[in-house]
């Protein structure tokens, strides 16, 4: 992975110019960060596990009609992907109260939601991901509403059928977060999922139990964090590579 130019280093990813023109190469690392960078560290083997569970998961929303910036695996920690105009919002949706819900309004984490609730987020490390509205999406330019549109009914589409994918392997989609880029093909443009779906990016609870499996047992110290995303892999049906 030496010699290839580097586009862009995230938190947990890599990219890297891809193999032809308007593909990149996109490397899952172990290092892990939350609360907008104030904790780090490292989860050994999370990358090999967060390519191969994004992988599963964006394959099958392809197969259900869900576009996505997805080629193919390349190796344990890498994937080729789409070259894609990242709109710069994090669509979250939550169908239980948890996380920074819980926090804002008081609400006990668990309590189920009448009815999913999006939420937008302007990705900017400097200001710590601001919520915004749909109106200051449009009025500052970062997507149309036409995109925004779009990247609404993609997401509750993802919601629906990943609620229904995980359940039936007897886990809860709390919550998530995903993000949307422009694919400019044959003069068109079209809005696509990007990035990553994976324990870092959902909250994942054990439908029995109610064990959380993601990356809230980093952000609360609660130990087996490697353990908790090689279940959510196993439960999926992903198997470690030989
Ligand atoms: O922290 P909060 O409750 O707002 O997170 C909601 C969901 O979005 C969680 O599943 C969390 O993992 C995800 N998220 C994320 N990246 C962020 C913020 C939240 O993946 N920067």
């Amino acid at each position: 992975m030496s010699r290839r130019r580097r586009i862009y280093e995230g938190k947990a990813k890599i990219l890297f110019e891809g193999p032809e023109p308007g593909t990149l190469v996109q490397y899952f690392k172990d290092d892990a960060t939350a609360f907008n960078n104030q904790k780090k560290g490292t989860i050994t083997g999370k990358g090999v596990l967060n390519n191969r569970i994004s992988e599963y998961l964006m394959v099958k929303l392809g197969e259900i009609g869900v576009p996505t910036h997805f080629v193919r695996r390349l190796n344990m920690r890498e994937q080729l992907i789409r070259e894609v105009e990242i709109i710069p919002i994090e669509v979250v949706i939550r169908n239980v109260v948890a996380g920074s819900l819980s926090q804002r309004f008081g609400m006990a984490e668990g309590t189920v939601l009448p009815r999913s609730i999006v939420e937008y987020y302007y990705k900017s490390d400097e200001l710590g991901d601001p919520m915004v509205s749909e109106e200051h999406i449009t009025a500052f330019g970062w997507a149309s509403p036409q995109d925004l549109d779009d990247m609404l009914s993609l997401s509750l589409r993802t919601n629906d059928f990943l609620t229904g994918l995980f359940l039936g392997v007897g886990l809860r989609l709390v919550d998530f977060k995903i993000e949307f880029g422009r694919l400019y093909e044959n003069e068109e443009m079209r809005i696509v999922l990007a990035d990553e779906i994976s324990p870092d990016s959902c909250r994942l609870w054990d439908v029995k139990t109610n064990e959380k499996l993601d990356k809230d047992r980093f952000r609360r110290d609660l130990g087996g964090v490697a353990e908790a995303y090689q279940e959510v892999a196993r439960r999926l049906g992903i198997l470690p590579e030989g």
